[in-house]
């Protein structure tokens, strides 16, 4: 026989489980990269973007960060939203 109360606590204990999984990953790749990746550097190139927004900014980033100017490493991660993972400090 089954009791409905204690599939409802089970239910609730399994979906905790989920929450709190999912934040472990979350929190392991959104930590992860951010705290070994260099920052926006200050110098005459990159100095003008720390007063800007950052979507502002990262539309500027690719004029000289692309393989004829400055190329990023061959194992650069996905690049959309520069500004994300080199932050500025
Ligand atoms: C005017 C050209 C120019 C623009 C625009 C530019 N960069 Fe750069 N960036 C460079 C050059 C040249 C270097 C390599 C020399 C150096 O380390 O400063 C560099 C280096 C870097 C580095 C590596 C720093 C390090 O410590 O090794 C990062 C990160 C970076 N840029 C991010 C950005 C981001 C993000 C943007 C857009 C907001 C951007 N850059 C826009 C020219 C540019
Ligand atoms: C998902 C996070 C992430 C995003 C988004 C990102 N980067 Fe990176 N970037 C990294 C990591 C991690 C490295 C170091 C990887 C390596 O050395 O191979 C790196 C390396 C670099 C370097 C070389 C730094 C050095 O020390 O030599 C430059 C320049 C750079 N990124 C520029 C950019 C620009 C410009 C953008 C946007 C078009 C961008 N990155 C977007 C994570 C990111």
């Amino acid at each position: 026989m089954t009791n409905p109360s204690s599939n409802k606590k089970k239910t609730l204990l399994y979906n905790l489980i989920f929450i709190i999984f999912c934040g472990a990953i979350f929190l392991f790749l959104w930590k992860a990269p951010e705290e070994t990746t260099a920052p926006l550097p200050h110098d005459s190139d990159h100095e003008k973007f720390f007063s800007m927004g950052k979507k502002e900014a990262e539309k500027y980033c690719t004029d000289c960060h692309n393989p004829e100017v400055v190329a990023l490493p061959a194992d650069h991660p996905p690049k959309y939203r520069c500004l994300f993972c080199h932050k500025k400090q």
